[in-house]
């Protein structure tokens, strides 16, 4: 299976596709909203130690995987260690990858209706109230949702049937820088208002007594999805490369830009939500109020709404097409079928799943489970249980099922690159990493105040 495989052009392809795959909603959406209710800067001081400790070593190790096995997240460990449970992982990945697809389709199509709200005009000349009604309004509708959500999935699929170097690899080239320089153009906007700097303080001066269990969990669940790891993404990518990619330095430059566009994303949107008084905590819909109402306040409102809901859609398709590509590569391996027919019979479901997500927001209230709409639940078990767990899986995989040697090779490329950190890096994963994650998980359920109180 292996010899006919297709790979990324060039280096500067493998790391565009790859932060394309990393950098999206989690960033530009997600993040923020994340930072708001979670405190502020504690949260990002977590969140940082959580992408170095945590991140980093489950990043190496599912680029290890991808590029050794050059199968997709299942066949992977299929492949490693064949005849056993360990595929497991693969499958939780690839469900992982579909349910959020649910709700990351429904968040993209939001986009999409704000960039045509913005050339239309129909932003201008609202109060806050008007944006939050609007919206709400908005998001809880049948039709206009799904109708947007449509057009998303439709524009994925044509690219995940263009192939992994005509379609994904050429549009993040042309996507990533473009996201690049407007996020950059945003920034200044942002610190250039009245008052900027005490939005700056929220997102930078960490008051450490707010750090508690579940800013912890919070933070490692965002950590995860925003590089999207623990559920084979990267297995599915690091398949594509080819063999002179330096998998110690992919992952060093992933998650460094990856970071950077979140901590860019909240210079964007602090200063401009505490300069136009409107409140960091408001959940979900931070960007969908908070910056409209922000430009079109501005000279030019439309067009610096425009532009910003541009970026988030672009955002969003690249890391849509990476998780689009891990279920379709699974389906077109595993089941030997075309790519053709396995993206569309990968689309129809994300747009089935999207159906009901988007309906769970609002239209159709049954549509909740554990007292959370589907919509919520899903990212909350996607992001917070599966990803960690799967990361978790991974690193002990790695550590207790592959020699040493063979790590070093592939991480060394034959010994034609240095790793000075081997040792370091193979004890993260054996025992940091995978113990870390466990320890989170155990308190956050409970056990620990529980053991404590029996104590
Ligand atoms: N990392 C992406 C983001 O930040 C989301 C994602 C999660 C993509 C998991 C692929 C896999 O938006």
């Amino acid at each position: 299976m292996s010899a006919k495989r297709v790979t990324f052009g060039s280096k500067l392809g493998v790391i565009l596709a790859t932060v394309g795959c990393a950098v999206g909603l989690g960033n530009i959406w997600r993040f923020p909203y994340m930072v708001g209710s979670n405190g502020g800067a504690a949260f990002l001081l977590v969140y940082i130690l959580c992408i170095l400790f945590l991140g980093l070593p489950v990043m190496m190790s599912e680029l290890f995987i991808g590029k050794t096995t050059h199968r997709n997240t299942a066949g992977s460990f299929k492949e490693l260690a064949p005849g056993t449970k360990w595929k497991y992982i693969g499958y939780n990945g690839v469900l992982a990858a579909f349910l959020i697809l649910g709700f990351y389709s429904v968040v993209s199509g939001w986009t999409l209706e704000y960039v045509f709200q913005a050339l239309t005009g129909s932003l201008k000349g609202k109060s806050v109230a008007d944006f939050t009604n609007d919206f709400a309004a908005f998001s809880s509708g049948v039709w206009r949702p799904i109708f947007w959500t449509a057009l998303f999935v439709i524009a994925t699929h044509v690219i995940i049937i263009c192939g992994v170097d005509k379609g994904i690899e050429r549009a993040s080239k042309v996507m990533m820088p473009v996201l690049f320089i407007i996020l950059i153009a945003l920034c200044i906007r942002s610190l250039t208002l009245p008052n900027a700097l005490v939005g700056l303080d929220f997102l930078l001066r960490p008051q450490l007594d707010k750090i508690n269990s579940s800013v912890i969990l919070s933070a490692m669940g965002q950590a995860f999805f925003s590089l999207s790891i623990g559920m084979g993404c990267l297995i599915t990518y690091a398949s594509y490369f080819g063999k002179d990619v330096n998998i110690q330095q992919t992952a060093v430059e992933v998650a460094a830009l990856d970071t950077l566009v979140a901590i860019l994303a909240g210079v964007m949107i602090f200063p401009a939500a505490f300069s136009f008084g409107i409140e960091p905590t408001s959940g979900a819909s931070l960007v969908f109020i908070t910056l409209p109402n922000v430009f079109e306040q501005m000279p030019f409102g439309s067009l610096w709404s425009f532009v910003f809901f541009v970026l988030l859609a672009l955002a969003a398709l690249t890391s849509v097409i990476s998780l689009h590509e891990v279920v379709t590569a699974y389906v077109l391996e595993e089941y030997q079928t075309s790519r053709k027919k396995a993206a569309l019979f990968v689309s129809v479901g994300i747009f089935l799943l999207g159906i009901i997500c988007s309906l769970s927001v609002g239209a159709v209230k049954g549509l909740s489970f554990f007292g959370m709409p589907l919509f919520d639940l899903f990212d909350y078990v996607t992001a917070k249980i599966m990803l960690p767990l799967g990361g978790m899986f991974i690193c002990i995989f790695v550590g207790t099922h592959i020699q040493k040697r063979i790590l070093k090779e592939a991480m060394t490329n034959n010994g034609t690159v240095r790793f000075y950190f081997f040792n370091t890096y193979v004890f993260f994963v054996k025992y940091i990493a995978s113990v870390a994650i466990g320890l989170i998980f155990i308190n956050e359920l409970g056990w620990v105040d529980y053991i404590c109180a029996l104590l």
